[in-house]
């Protein structure tokens, strides 16, 4: 659909209904498998020679249509579903390593991939060097080894919403032959398309904003068209397997077999397959039932982010800073005029001026903030990140990621922004009565 508009990809991309049973909306394939009709089918589907469905661990066409949607709206390739964003994540990380080797990150990335990356990867061969300035090329430049098999970071990083110059980061993996993956989670392919701004990979909780209400937990990944494996630092994609042998029973490689999308189909055919870590057909269903109003959805929460942005940082006897990148004093700024023309997201943080008891005052008087892990729902939420999104982190972790212990994260969903604002300023307030108060019995 590549002639299309965002917005008819997001409700028609990936499906032609006469393929259905002219179903209109998307039916859930509530299937464990597929009937293969004939051996000789049999054998053409199982080593990838024929493209179909066997095993729903393996593919299912309503989760097809989601990979097909995905793919199109950020201009891949290919795309793989997952179980959850983790599952993306970790499924990616083992495929480009081949299971050895170093990826150069930041300190700037959700707290559970944060601790994936120094807890469970380092124990199968992977170690990850992590940038402390991650606006400077050259300490970027400087940590890669010969070792390093990819640049992973996140578009709008959790919970800061910092921002990178990818264009930057994409030429300096590709002067050292390394693939650039981008965590697109907060940004969704509406706000932002790493493709199109020199990543290789992009990855994503679709538990966040592409589905965006709450109600499914989902990863993918999407494989763009450019980088070139190379045989020394990506053999895994060169190596000769008789799973995927060709109708002659020769063993055949990732590149031989899938030259067009080598990643996505070992992603799919080993990771996923291997691993097991499925995306249900139903919650497919769900996400691409969200997807279908990214595009509203995202445009009105940028518009309540700026409303309730504006308020806090008109409230500063309680808020000691905020952070979005599009404010002007943000270090970020020009970054987000740059790639982020449509607004940088739905999430920002803000430091709390008050006492540990006044923040749990707060967290516990908002009444339509939800106090929940997540991000990109409908509902808005607050989280206190350092204790819970980020609470993998050590102190010391913290301040290398430039996260502060008074830091709040709210993440804006659909609701009118005075209602928004209006909940924050009676939390707030309740604050100050209590201060006042404590004042006049002092
Ligand atoms: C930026 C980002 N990436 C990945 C994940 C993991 O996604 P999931 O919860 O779907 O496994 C999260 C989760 O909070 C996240 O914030």
């Amino acid at each position: 659909m590549a002639e299309y508009g965002f917005n008819t990809v997001q409700v028609r991309g990936g499906y032609a209904s006469e393929d259905h049973q002219e179903s209109v909306a998307v039916p859930v394939y509530a299937t464990a498998a597929f009937d293969f009709g004939s051996v000789e089918r049999a054998d053409r589907l199982t080593s990838g020679v024929e493209a179909g469905f066997v095993y729903t661990r393996i593919g299912n066409p309503t989760n097809d249509v989601l990979e097909r949607r995905i793919a199109a709206l950020d201009g891949g390739v290919g795309a793989v579903s997952f179980g959850s964003g983790m599952a993306a994540i970790s499924s990616t990380i083992l495929a480009v390593t081949g299971g050895s080797g170093r990826i150069l990150s930041t300190y700037q990335i959700y707290g559970g991939a944060f601790d994936l990356e120094r807890s469970i990867f380092p124990n199968l061969g992977i170690h990850f060097d992590l940038v402390s300035h991650e606006s400077s090329l050259e300490e970027w430049e400087k940590a890669i080894t010969p070792e390093t098999k990819a640049i992973y970071v996140e578009s709008i990083s959790n919970p800061s919403a910092k921002l990178l110059d990818y264009e930057a980061l994409a030429r300096l993996a590709h002067k050292y032959n390394i693939p650039f993956i981008v965590d697109n989670t907060f940004a969704t392919p509406y706000l932002f398309k790493p493709l199109d701004h020199g990543a290789d990979i992009v990855v994503y909780s679709a538990t966040k904003a592409l589905n965006g209400h709450g109600n499914a937990i989902g990863g993918l990944v999407v494989e763009g068209s450019t980088f070139r494996w190379s045989k020394e630092k990506f053999p895994q994609f060169y190596k000769k397997h008789w799973v995927i042998r060709d109708l002659k029973d020769r063993k055949r490689s990732f590149l031989e077999a899938f030259p067009d999308f080598p990643l996505t189909a070992l992603l799919r055919l080993s990771y996923l397959a291997y691993f097991g870590a499925v995306l249900s057909p139903y919650e497919a269903q769900l996400i691409l039932i969200g997807v279908e109003t990214l595009s509203e959805r995202v445009k009105k929460q940028v518009e309540n982010t700026r409303a309730v942005l504006s308020y806090l940082q008109e409230q500063s006897d309680v808020v000691a800073w905020v952070s979005y990148p599009e404010t002007q004093d943000n270090p970020d700024y020009d970054l987000a005029k740059q790639y982020f023309p449509n607004g940088a997201g739905s999430v920002l943080s803000f430091g709390f001026k008050g006492t540990w008891e006044e923040e749990v005052k707060l967290i516990e008087s908002v009444k339509i903030f939800g106090y929940q892990a997540n991000v990109g729902d409908a509902r808005s939420l607050i989280v206190n990140s350092p204790k819970i999104t980020h609470g993998e982190l050590t102190p010391e972790e913290l301040n290398e990621a430039d996260i502060a212990p008074e830091t709040i994260r709210l993440s804006l969903g659909l609701e009118d922004a005075e209602d928004l604002v209006e909940d924050l300023r009676q939390a707030f307030d309740s604050i100050r009565e209590e201060r006042e108060k404590a004042q006049k019995s002092a």
